[in-house]
């Protein structure tokens, strides 16, 4: 990675990621782009372009203009928003990324994406998920997941694009916030532990989830694509995970800090039955195994984290 191009850069991984790779490798050579302009540092820190990502000629020529030989394709719409409009999602997550990739394919660019727990599906094994295993997803979002995955697998063996990705859990951050996703509670409940010091989950008790600290994510993105690739035996996508949790156990935590924090519930059956039909806690060991993926927050070390950061 040399000069990197990234799309959905205002989003909640990219408004990260954007920054943390202008610390590696400079800040000329991170082009952030996404389809609207905003005041934050990705903007008006370094090199930004509006790009929509299904313009496939625009994010050609603009990959082209830059002398970008990586492609970090980011842009699309989490599970709830997919749900809600299916279409609409199919259009935006796999439109994007066929041009993401026909881009890569013809300027000879490494490409990433990011893949999901929403890859997986009720006929998924559910605890201790294995790196290969029964990928049939109810959601829209996974079904795009999987086709993704299959899709960059395909570039890869059909003609040499060096894909590489990885299976997200929920990812929590202070940045940024989510918008769509299913596990956005995990998120949420810290804003409103320090405004409030009460939160309801539209998550219902006992419902696990894996997770991981935004820091964790953006090394896992730079490890991998900087992996030996002689060492990959996968590619579309690694299982990478930190913690598997619910909403009380998030909360056990949050009152270490904060004692008279109160949990209840008002479970969404949308985003429920999407929760329900993902894993409890995948194995991220293939990850581990082939490139030395590590996640440096656990449960405990994140929630300080977030609690110091958020307020
Ligand atoms: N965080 C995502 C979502 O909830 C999962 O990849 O949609």
């Amino acid at each position: 990675m040399k000069k990197i191009l990234l799309t959905g850069a205002l989003g909640q991984i990219g408004s990260e990621l954007t920054m943390k790779l202008r610390e590696v490798y400079g800040t000329d050579n991170v082009i952030a782009t996404d389809i609207r302009e905003s005041d934050s540092e990705v903007v008006k820190g370094g090199p930004f372009e509006i790009l929509d990502v299904t313009d496939a000629q625009k994010m050609h020529d603009l990959t082209k203009k830059h002398d970008a030989d990586t492609i970090i394709h980011l842009a699309a719409l989490l599970s709830a928003t997919a749900e809600k409009k299916p279409l609409l999602a199919w259009n935006i997550n796999m439109g994007g990324l066929v041009n993401a990739l026909e881009t890569a394919r013809e300027l000879g660019c490494q490409f990433f994406t990011p893949s999901s727990i929403g890859a997986f599906g009720p006929s998924t094994p559910k605890d201790a998920t294995p790196q290969d295993t029964i990928q049939r997803p109810t959601t829209m979002y996974g079904v795009n997941k999987v086709s993704g995955e299959l899709l960059s697998d395909y570039y890869y063996s059909r003609f040499g694009v060096d894909t590489r990705g990885l299976r997200f859990p929920g990812l929590i951050s202070y940045v940024t916030q989510p918008g769509g996703g299913t596990t956005d509670y995990a998120v949420e409940i810290y804003y409103e532990a320090v405004k409030k010091a009460a939160y309801t989950s539209y998550i219902g008790e006992g419902t696990y989830m894996d997770m991981m600290y935004m820091p964790d994510a953006l090394n896992a993105v730079i490890d991998l694509m900087e992996a030996d690739p002689a060492k990959l035996k996968h590619r579309n996508s690694f299982n990478v995970t930190a913690m598997s949790i619910a909403p009380e156990t998030i909360t056990e935590e949050i009152r270490k800090h904060i004692p008279e924090f109160e949990l209840s519930y008002d479970v969404d059956p949308v985003r429920q039955g999407i929760a329900e039909s993902w894993p409890n806690a995948i194995d991220a060991s293939a990850a581990s195994e082939e490139w030395g993926f590590k996640a440096e927050y656990d449960l405990a070390k994140m929630t300080k984290d977030m609690l110091d950061k958020v307020k």
